[in-house]
């Protein structure tokens, strides 16, 4: 056979000046002995399957955490403060334990990486549980509160908050399908939760605005691609509406009480309305390549989520976006392309400032415990060591470029 000589050329896509490159963690899933939220009671309770007990042992360990996300070039990470920590009892705070997160704070710093703070991802002190969780409407009170507490205390060390993570999946998952705590079912449940989700987000939006107008506060929505099923009509009704009501309605009734937008991206979802069973409405995706937790590789869809949000005509950020890969056979190809959509989105006018990946370590995945791994860095968790991925190398590339090479 003929010898043909390839060529090939290499396209660099450069992102704009001063993106923000990181990474995402929560409290829960990383610390450890987080023993005093509704997560870890549920836990011990064996209401859900695994247990996050010493997790990373991030609370101990995140100096060695940060030096690693310093290694791969990042100027940002994203890290949420636990409020049981923070508030074991209602109404009286721990000082030390503001103390740990202001060293943590200081510990990205001093590394040249800009603090992102999550104020509630998922986990809430089991005092706020027990008096009715997000049913009650005096959580919008406590809520505003806490985040009141905290930004007197470490408002002037970050710029960037972030209330609350994922709303819609906290009352989707906690209070429609009993999946998450406090296992609540049924369409009142969700509504009521989502309402007072929205409220504490507002009311806290006010409170942290009027003590420091310069900081710059917003949510993190997960937002999902819907298609319809070829071009069934019946599916592209049904599609419209779910999109709206997944991915808009919630940021239409904050648009006046965010500084930014926050997505999380992950799912694809092909919907297809069908009358005859199996009425499988959702998730028709053609799945051609999933991960190892089975959801579907669908990079386009970062495209289409950011050109929806561009609309609100404020900075986008990419708050998690990542790929549970424990052989790390995928992921580098998932970041590769997931940024070239999300660059097209960029050169078409959506002003997206930052990008981080979920996340810089593998972690306790909620009600899949440790099996599922998203990390740029492995994690041994016998003993804790830490070593960083191939992909961990390669997203190390692209932040120190600032640029993709293609
Ligand atoms: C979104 C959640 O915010 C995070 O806690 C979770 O680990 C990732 N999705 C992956 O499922």
């Amino acid at each position: 056979m003929e010898n043909q000589s390839e060529t090939k050329t290499t396209i660099t896509l450069t992102f704009p000046d001063s993106f923000y490159w990181g990474t995402s963690t929560s409290a829960h899933q990383v610390e450890g002995n987080n023993t005093n939220n509704d997560w870890w009671r549920a836990e011990q309770a064996g209401k859900v399957q695994h247990k996050s007990g010493l997790a990373c042992d991030s609370y101990n360990r995140y100096e060695e955490d940060f030096d690693l996300a310093k290694s791969m070039h990042n100027n940002a990470h994203r890290f949420s403060i636990e409020w049981s920590r923070i508030e074991p009892r209602e109404g009286e705070f721990n000082e030390k334990e503001i103390e740990h997160y202001r060293n943590v704070i200081n510990a990205l710093r001093e590394r040249g990486m800009e603090p992102f703070v999550t104020l509630h991802h998922f986990t809430e002190p089991v005092w706020f549980t027990d008096m009715g969780g997000w049913l009650n409407k005096k959580s919008q009170k406590y809520f505003a509160r806490y985040a009141e507490y905290v930004i007197k205390e470490l408002g002037d060390k970050v710029r960037f908050w972030i209330t609350i993570n994922e709303p819609l999946i906290l009352s989707f998952d906690g209070y429609y399908r009993a999946k998450y705590p406090p296992f609540k079912t049924g369409l009142n449940n969700r509504r009521r939760a989502s309402y007072n989700l929205l409220m504490a987000h507002i009311r806290a939006y006010r409170k942290i605005k009027r003590a420091n107008p310069n900081l710059q506060v917003g949510i993190t929505k997960n937002n999902t691609y819907f298609e319809p099923y070829k071009s069934n009509i019946p599916s592209k009704i049904f599609t419209f509406f779910i999109d709206r009501n997944w991915n808009l309605l919630f940021l239409n009734r904050i648009k006046e009480h965010q500084d930014f937008v926050g997505i999380d991206y992950y799912y694809h979802n092909t919907i297809r309305v069908k009358f005859s069973k199996p009425q499988t409405w959702f998730n028709n995706n053609e799945n051609k390549e999933v991960s190892d937790i089975g959801w579907e590789i669908y990079p386009e869809g970062i495209y289409k989520v950011v050109k929806q949000v561009a609309r609100y005509k404020k900075p986008i950020f990419i708050f998690e976006n990542g790929v549970a890969d424990a052989k790390d056979v995928k992921r580098s190809r998932f970041i590769t392309d997931h940024l070239r959509w999300l660059h097209l989105a960029i050169g078409e006018g959506a002003d997206v400032r930052g990008y981080f990946y979920w996340s810089l370590l593998d972690n306790f995945e909620w009600t899949e415990g440790f099996t599922q791994r998203f990390g740029l860095v492995e994690v041994d968790f016998n003993t804790q060591k830490r070593a960083l991925r191939e992909s961990g190398k390669l997203y190390a590339q692209i932040c120190k470029d600032n640029e993709l090479k293609i």
